[in-house]
């Protein structure tokens, strides 16, 4: 087990002598089903959290400290320090990714290098922006040298299912960028920070990265309340989101960069080549139990060929293989969420009330932690699987004769991340592609939904995200255009 009590403040290691709360794995290590104590992590408080703030205030300092008055080659090679560094605990954090959040070997390993790719990738593109920004431009007799400077300070948080990369996503191109931060890691997947606190401690000036381990009411809270916050970064979901900025005094100053909720929809039209899709949406609703904001999770498919599609998805569904992270070929493991199986239950028993049933032998079936994907079908707007994101292992499916159904269901929602088109001749089918993309930010055509290649804008519009992500994206979403301009006189 990892008795975790380092945290880091101002550069210094502290030794956190407080209460504890203990870390465990929903896999059992024993036959009888029993989670695993894995560790234990600092209960901080407020006046940790009013430390790691001043800390941060006081590297930025108003625009003026080290970091953010740092030469853009110094920065990078710190960043160069770092990423070297963190490649060293490579199977350190992808055995913790697979205890911890129940993610499988090959995909916890994914996660690492895509990681190490994302820094590596963000260097070059700074390196990139730093060029193009070496030169003058003139308008109307006026010359200017336009460049980005940093925003101040990033409080930083993110979601359980991705702990390291799509936490990284945001704390990388913040720091580079020269902001400063305060990081607290997730309630999932926080053990893993820990073998890279001496990285951050030894490739950073003091107080440029500050991180804090707790629970978000106890330390991000009091952070916000204090109204010093520049950035509020969240990957996570829209409650959290909301209720730290409603503790900002000064919310009009405050810039969101925002990973939320989705409900990206198939629409399976009926000249859909039926295995490429069945694989595709399979994918897409089960990969990592359908914890992913790009899920697929609801599933609209055209009346002439549901029979034949539900038939034949609901098998490949059931011949899916579960079984603990490491295990050879596995596709379903764990849920690291204690009350998620509750949760699904719940929804399944709503969503069965009101007229679904479950397609696939297997769906719905439960041991301890693991839950068997359940194909629903038919799914009605009143059901409660419907209208949540649900993030776990439903695939609600709904048929429809006329696309302005699922058209009509898009326009109506609250979210608008994705959608995946399945039909033969979607590639020609360009004024509903044009209205997709008015709806959503990313129409995949015969393929599932998912944020990669990294270098692809990452976003969403109403309530699924603020700002873009990706290589290129978010360190301009981190920093803000600066000037120095004189005449032509
Ligand atoms: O949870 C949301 C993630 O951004 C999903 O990323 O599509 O690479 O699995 P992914």
């Amino acid at each position: 087990t990892i008795d975790q009590r380092k945290y880091l403040v101002n550069g210094q290691l502290k030794s956190w002598s407080g209460d504890t709360t203990e870390v465990y794995s929903t896999i059992s290590s024993t036959a009888q089903y029993q989670p695993t104590l894995l560790g234990s992590i600092p209960d901080m408080g407020e006046p940790e959290a009013m430390d790691a703030l001043q800390a941060a205030l006081g590297a930025y300092n108003q625009g003026q400290g080290v970091w953010p008055t740092m030469k853009v080659k110094d920065r990078i090679e710190c960043m160069e320090t770092f990423v070297g560094k963190m490649k060293e605990k490579r199977s350190t954090i992808v055995k913790l990714l697979m205890w911890e959040i129940g993610k499988s070997l090959p995909d916890s390993q994914k996660e690492f290098d895509r990681t190490v790719e994302y820094i590596e990738d963000t260097i070059e593109e700074y390196k990139e922006l730093d060029r193009s920004s070496a030169k003058f431009i003139k308008h109307q007799g006026v010359y200017a040298h336009i460049r980005r400077g940093p925003l101040g300070v990033v409080l930083c948080l993110g979601p359980y299912n991705y702990p390291l990369n799509e936490t990284f996503a945001l704390l990388i191109p913040a720091i580079i960028m020269g902001n400063t931060t305060v990081f607290k890691p997730a309630k999932h997947g926080v053990l893993l920070i820990t073998p890279l606190l001496e990285a951050f401690q030894t490739s950073f000036p003091k107080g440029v990265v500050n991180i804090l381990f707790g629970r978000g009411r106890a330390v991000a809270a009091p952070i916000m309340k204090t109204g010093k916050v520049d950035v509020l970064a969240l990957i996570g979901n829209s409650k959290s989101a909301n209720a730290l900025q409603d503790q900002h005094p000064k919310s009009n100053r405050l810039r969101l960069v925002l990973g939320l909720e989705a409900k990206n929809p198939a629409i399976i039209l009926p000249d859909a080549d039926l295995d490429l899709t069945i694989d595709e949406v399979i994918a897409g609703t089960t990969s990592f139990n359908g914890q992913r904001c790009t899920a697929l999770k609801v599933v609209y498919v055209h009346e002439e060929i549901k029979a034949e599609f539900l038939k034949r998805f609901s098998a490949k569904v059931d011949g899916l293989k579960f079984g603990n992270p490491w295990d050879q070929g596995v596709q379903l493991t764990p849920l690291p969420e204690p009350g998620k199986p509750a949760y699904i239950q719940e929804l399944l028993d709503d969503a069965l009330a009101k007229g679904a049933s479950i397609k696939n032998t297997k769906g719905g079936k439960q041991t301890d932690n693991y839950i068997w994907p359940a194909v629903l079908y038919p799914v009605t707007k009143d059901m409660r699987v419907y209208q949540e994101e649900q993030f776990g292992p439903i695939i609600p499916v709904l048929s429809f004769t006329d696309i302005s159904e699922p058209l009509d269901d898009m326009a109506e929602s609250n979210y608008g991340q994705q959608v995946s088109l399945f039909g033969k001749d979607v590639y020609s089918l360009s004024p509903l592609i044009d209205t997709l993309a008015n709806l959503v930010c990313r129409v995949n055509l015969n393929s599932s939904c998912q944020r990669g290649p990294d270098v692809y804008p990452f976003t969403g519009r109403k309530d699924s995200a603020q700002a873009t992500l990706s290589v290129h994206d978010a360190l301009r979403s981190f920093s803000i255009r600066t000037f120095v301009a004189f005449k032509d006189n």
